[in-house]
């Protein structure tokens, strides 16, 4: 009888050892090395898709809005500031203790159409451009003060073959415009980090211009605390010889580096795609959706074994990189299942179509224990 006592008892620790075994979130674990985030959408951080509140709880730290916070939603027509959406994601990770990042301060895209224009309807000009920039960051940096972490202050300056982006920005104010964007976001929250964040960032000619940005900036003393590598990347690309090449880079310009959009798109795409830029658009074609009943075998092998080598770096790299970002929590949130192409089924992030963890979470999480 006492035997079968201490054998129910042993039974029971084991029980519970297994269950708080399987309970480590990402953020337990890696989590000691840098902040592990996910983006939200609005239906996430206002609870009416209840199911995602308990995940993040679970396993991240860090939260950035998918939408809310980029210019069109904030400053939809001039000088009318919307923060309800703002505030609910603000108020989402004061109640759990996470720290929020804003995404962003200044971006050609997602940008309402009255930002670039007259009354007439004529393009601005370079001091009228910079006063309404800096007037939308003082107002937004200025009321999230203290409450977010660090700003993505410029995104996506810089083309791929790392000539700077001819947008609207470029082309009416000039290259300055970055510099102006820091110091404005400085001016408005002086201990907010400060982040440079884009695509494509493995690519040798725009780690290049990055670099050289950086640099600039901090020989005239413009803060400036990360570049973001969005990394929404495939199976195939980058390679990772060069996407690490690239983290390397960026710390030896002396800022750290942020993991900010990680997705892995698994679908077949069109010829003509690359990067990340946002307005591409490709016709719907079945060819292009050959996982719409669920991933291959094979496919999801490749698709962990792809997780597992990202995470390896970013193990190996964790002295440099401050924060690693989930572009989204589960498979159906993703992005990826409309763009490049509308109406896709995708598998890019850590957690299915259920918001269940995948099993790769877990072997990530070994990755980090043996570390
Ligand atoms: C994407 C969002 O995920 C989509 O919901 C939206 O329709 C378009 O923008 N680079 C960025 C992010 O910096 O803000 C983009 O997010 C993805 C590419």
């Amino acid at each position: 009888m006492r035997t079968n006592y201490k054998l129910f008892i042993i039974a029971l620790l084991g029980l519970g050892l297994h269950v708080q075994a399987q309970e480590v979130g990402l953020k337990d674990v890696l989590g000691r090395y840098f902040l592990v985030g996910t983006s939200l959408n609005q239906w996430q951080s206002s609870l009416r898709d209840f199911q995602a509140a308990p995940v993040v709880e679970h396993h991240f730290n860090a939260v950035v809005a998918e939408n809310v916070m980029k210019v069109d939603a904030l400053q939809p027509a001039s000088g009318d500031f919307d923060f309800h959406h703002a505030d609910e994601i603000a108020d989402f990770c004061k109640q759990r203790q996470l720290t929020l990042i804003g995404h962003c301060l200044v971006w050609h895209s997602q940008v309402p159409a009255w930002f670039f224009v007259d009354k007439q309807g004529q393009t601005v000009g370079r001091e009228e451009l910079i006063a309404r920039i800096k007037n939308h960051i003082a107002t937004v940096v200025g009321r999230y003060r203290g409450r977010v972490r660090g700003w993505d202050v410029v995104n996506e300056a810089f083309l791929d073959d790392g000539r700077m982006r001819p947008s609207p920005l470029y082309n009416i104010i000039g290259e300055d415009f970055i510099e102006i964007a820091f110091r404005a976001a400085h001016e408005a929250d002086p201990d907010a980090e400060l982040y440079y964040n884009d695509y494509s960032m493995a690519l040798p000619q725009k780690r290049a211009a990055v670099c050289r940005m950086v640099r600039r900036l901090k020989e005239k003393g413009v803060r400036i605390d990360a570049v973001g590598m969005q990394s929404h990347v495939g199976l195939d690309y980058p390679s990772l010889a060069d996407y690490e090449a690239s983290i390397d880079s960026f710390a030896a310009c002396g800022v750290k580096v942020m993991i900010t959009e990680l997705d892995i798109n698994v679908l077949p795409n069109p010829m003509e795609f690359g990067g990340a830029g946002v307005e591409q658009d490709f016709a719907y074609q079945q060819r292009w959706n050959p996982y719409a009943d669920g991933l291959p075998q094979e496919k999801a092998m490749e698709l962990e074994q792809r997780w597992l080598d990202l995470f390896d770096i970013y193990r190996r790299h964790a002295a440099q990189i401050s924060r690693v970002n989930l572009w989204g929590i589960a498979d159906h949130n993703s992005w990826l299942n409309n763009w490049p192409i509308h109406g896709r089924t995708n598998y890019p992030l850590l957690f299915d179509r259920q918001y269940k963890e995948k099993p790769v979470v877990r072997k990530i999480i070994s990755l980090f224990e043996c570390f």
